[in-house]
Formats: C-alpha cells, sequence, structure tokens
C-alpha cells in the first residue's frame, strides 16, 4: 500500500536524497532550503501588514510562525528524523500513520529523516509543515505564503495570455462550421498549450520568475521534436469514442482535470476546457485543485476563483469575454472545481483506491482524466527509479479509474514509455534531460477493465 525504500515484487525504488549527487539529493540539499528561506522571507516581509491587520498578535504569530520554519530548515539541513504532525487538521492523522508505516519498514536501525527517505515522501511533508506552522498560529493561519508569487507570475503572462485568449475567441466564433479533421487540429494545438503551460511552475525555479512571455501557439511547432511520447491520437479517439456512447445511451461525455499550477498554466488548462465544452466533445468539466498551498505555484480553490475573476477584469476585450465564459460554466455547472486532501498527501496514486476510495470513486465516473504536471506525473508512477522502457500501464501498478492522460514537462528524473535506445540517445547529448523542463510527454493509458459508473 505504501512507497516502499527498496525493491518489492519487481517494483523499483523510490528516488531518494540518500543516492548522493542524484537530482532527488539536490533537491533535498539545496533547493527545499532554498524554498524555505524564501518562505521565512516573505512572512518576514509581511510583518506590517499583519500588524495592520491584527495588531500585536500578529507579530507574535509571525515570529512564531518563522521560529518553527527555521527549525524545520535545520532539522532538514541536518538530516534529523522526520517528526509527526501536531496540529489538529483533518489529515493530520494520515500523515502520521504514513511515517510510522515507514518507520516500520526502515526497521528499528534507522529513523525516517530527510536524505534517507523517500524524495516524494520528503518534499510533500515540507509543504505539509510549511502549512502546519501557519496553522499553529492565528491569526495568520490561513495566509498563503505562496499567493505573491502566483499572483506575479499570472501578471507577468499577461501577453501570452491575451494572444491564447484571442486564438480561442476565433475558433469559438466559427465552431460550428469546422470539420472533424479542423477540430481535431485545433484539440491538439490546444492540447500542446496546456502541456508547454507546465514549464511556467515556480517550484523547479524555488520561486524565481518562469513566466510565460511569448505567444504560445507560434512555439508549437518548433516544440513538436521535445515531446518524447506523444499519445494526442489516442486521447482524441477516447473522447470520440465517449462522444457516440454518450449519444446513443443519452448520457454526458465528462473530464476531469488534475491541476498542477497557476498563473500561465491555469489559464492554459482553462482554454482546453473551455475548447472541449464549446466543441461539444465534453459536456462536463471537473477541475481537481489543491486543498492547502502546495509545492510553491499549485492552484488552490482561491487561485481558481481569483484567476477567473481577473480573466473577467482584464481591459482586453477577447480576455474579458472569455472570462465571463468561464463564469458562466461554473455558475450552470458544466465546470465545477474540487479538491480532496489526497492531492496533498505523500501517496502514489496506486495507493488511491485504497486510501482514498471516495476519490478513485470519483475519478471512475469520468471518460477521460488529464493529469497536468511533473508532481502528479511522479505520483502516477509512484516516483520509483524505472527502466525508462518499462511501459506507463506497469508503473501506474494498477492505478486506472478512467482513462487517464499525463501532460508533463519533465522536471524530475523519472520517465518511463520509452523505446529502446531512446534515452540512451538523449543521455548521450544532453544529460539533465529529464530535469531541465525542456521536453514533454502526452501519455495515455487506459485499462480495458475500467468501467463508467
Ligand atoms: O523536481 C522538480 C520539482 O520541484 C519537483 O519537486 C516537482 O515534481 C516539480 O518540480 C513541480 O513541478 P510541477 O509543478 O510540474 O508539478
Ligand atoms: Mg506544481
Amino acid at each position: 500500500m505504501m512507497a516502499a525504500d527498496q525493491t518489492v515484487h519487481g517494483v523499483p525504488p523510490s528516488l531518494s536524497a540518500k543516492v548522493v549527487g542524484s537530482f532527488a539529493y539536490l533537491t533535498v540539499r539545496d533547493r527545499l532550503p532554498t524554498i524555505l528561506t524564501k518562505v521565512i522571507d516573505t512572512i518576514h516581509r509581511n510583518k506590517n501588514k499583519f500588524f495592520e491587520e491584527y495588531g500585536e498578535e500578529g507579530i507574535q504569530a509571525e515570529k512564531q510562525t518563522i521560529g518553527l520554519l527555521s527549525k524545520m530548515r535545520n532539522e532538514l539541513q541536518t538530516d534529523k528524523p522526520v517528526i509527526p504532525l501536531t496540529d489538529s487538521l483533518q489529515d493530520a492523522e494520515c500523515w502520521n500513520q504514513y511515517l510510522q508505516k515507514h518507520q516500520k519498514l526502515h526497521g528499528d536501525q534507522e529513523s525516517v529523516s530527510w536524505f534517507k527517505s523517500p524524495w516524494l515522501y520528503v518534499e510533500c511533508y515540507m509543504y505539509r509543515r510549511i502549512h502546519e506552522a501557519l496553522w499553529l498560529n492565528p491569526p495568520i493561519s490561513d495566509y498563503d505564503v505562496f499567493n505573491e508569487g502566483k499572483t506575479q507570475s499570472f501578471f507577468e503572462s499577461q501577453q501570452a495570455v491575451m494572444s491564447i485568449c484571442t486564438h480561442l475567441e476565433g475558433v469559438n466564433s466559427n465552431i460550428e462550421n469546422l470539420s472533424k479533421n479542423q477540430l481535431f487540429e485545433h484539440f491538439n494545438k490546444l492540447l500542446q498549450v496546456s502541456l508547454w503551460g507546465n514549464k511556467c511552475d515556480l517550484s523547479i525555479s524555488a520561486g524565481q520568475d518562469n513566466s510565460q512571455k511569448t505567444s504560445p501557439i507560434d512555439s508549437l511547432v518548433s516544440l513538436q521534436p521535445l515531446i518524447l511520447v506523444n499519445d494526442s491520437n489516442t486521447v482524441w479517439s477516447t473522447l470520440i469514442s465517449a462522444q457516440t456512447h454518450a449519444r446513443s445511451e443519452k448520457t454526458t461525455v465528462r473530464v476531469d482535470i488534475v491541476l498542477d499550477n497557476a498563473g500561465f498554466e491555469l489559464v492554459t488548462d482553462l482554454v482546453l476546457a473551455d475548447f472541449l465544452v464549446s466543441s461539444g466533445l465534453a459536456h462536463e468539466v471537473h477541475f481537481h485543485g489543491k486543498s492547502i498551498p502546495w509545492f510553491v505555484s499549485d492552484v488552490t480553490a482561491h487561485d481558481f476563483q481569483w484567476t477567473i475573476q481577473q480573466t473577467m477584469a482584464a481591459n482586453h476585450k477577447c480576455m474579458s469575454k472569455i472570462g465571463y465564459q468561464w463564469k458562466s460554466h461554473l455558475k450552470d455547472g458544466v465546470w465545477s472545481y474540487h479538491d480532496h486532501p489526497f492531492w496533498t498527501q505523500p501517496n502514489e496514486f496506486c495507493d488511491m483506491a485504497a486510501d482514498a476510495p471516495d476519490l478513485y470513486a470519483n475519478l471512475k465516473g469520468a471518460d477521460l482524466v488529464l493529469f497536468k504536471g511533473d508532481l502528479n506525473y511522479r505520483k502516477l508512477v509512484g516516483d520509483r527509479d524505472w527502466d525508462h522502457t518499462v511501459g506507463f500501464g506497469t508503473a501506474l501498478q494498477g492505478f486506472g479509474p478512467a482513462p487517464l492522460c499525463s501532460l508533463r514537462t519533465l522536471k524530475a528524473n523519472v520517465q518511463v514509455g520509452l523505446q529502446p535506445g531512446q534515452a540512451e540517445k538523449l543521455t548521450s547529448h544532453e544529460p539533465d534531460w529529464m530535469t531541465c523542463s525542456k521536453y514533454a510527454v502526452i501519455q495515455f493509458y487506459s485499462s480495458k477493465a475500467e468501467q463508467k459508473d
């Protein structure tokens, strides 16, 4: 049920910072402390704001939060044991049980610690501890320490946002007259825009500006060779057969998008979702976001609503028109936003059926689930040291509530489903091809057994 540290039943070991020099090691050694330092600075910079809002209590909370975060940074840098959570939030017990199970797997000899445990676990744990530090310190418990960066990245991508909205408006204005082939072409373009939108996350750049400055549509042709696995034809045919089935059964087609980052990437996801609905390829889109601030730039309910508000309020005709359309999709229930604590737990997705059966059952209702981004990919394949030629289906280890597709730019050293020799060729030209976010995959999987409820 849980990520083991060793090879079990042919499943390779989890990536871990214990491999000195690995990307996991460098992340835990360098990038995570940098992110933590930025978090501390942001809280400190907002001291006056906390004072204005809450008086002396706000200042006290700021001090105590910084104290807890500095303590955690020290634990991380000195490879101290991972400690249980002490807040009383709904998911705290699950986290503590997860720790206990890991401790059992480690045995009595060695503690679960920052450098010796699975990278996926400790990286997720860091973000949950940031949340804990704030939560334990009312009145600033609800403060989203990543909000400034997310907002800034949205505004810095304005040109690109306007250009993609103008493009969408052009497509929508003529959508009824498009042939199936033309629809397919537009689908492909917008799927790829959403894919490359994933370059713009703030976690890989440790919070540095990483926004989209140029028109995304214009770059697609030159980016095409960088898509290492491209299953977009199968994604398309899955939607078409869902549409045919829905027509004959008088039901609806539902696409779920498991979101990743706010800012430009979220806009590209909304644009894709808009196209799916206006083309009739889908009748419902369910978005899944995070219930707490996560991995610097991930979308929360607030970011989702805020982005739609900003799009509506833009001083740009197409953008604002589209923003209003999005608002009415939400109002009419054509679009809906969901969150679930499982998305901010450290589990591999193959644990979902056992550990979050309600979420798993919910996803089963989709005709297609799109998983955005690198972290979702890591969780899909368990963040393990897979051979690159292992099939995506094998690496999913039984996870498959519905036909699914990962849209991911590569930022972590795990990649499956490649052709023999493909990885070796990439490595010989570009040793960091798995972590430089230059390459991407549109990787599809469907188990014949899955059945829509
Ligand atoms: O390794 C790079 C990293 O920070 C990972 O921790 C994480 O998987 C990823 O970037 C976040 O990227 P994304 O926003 O695409 O999930
Ligand atoms: Mg992210």
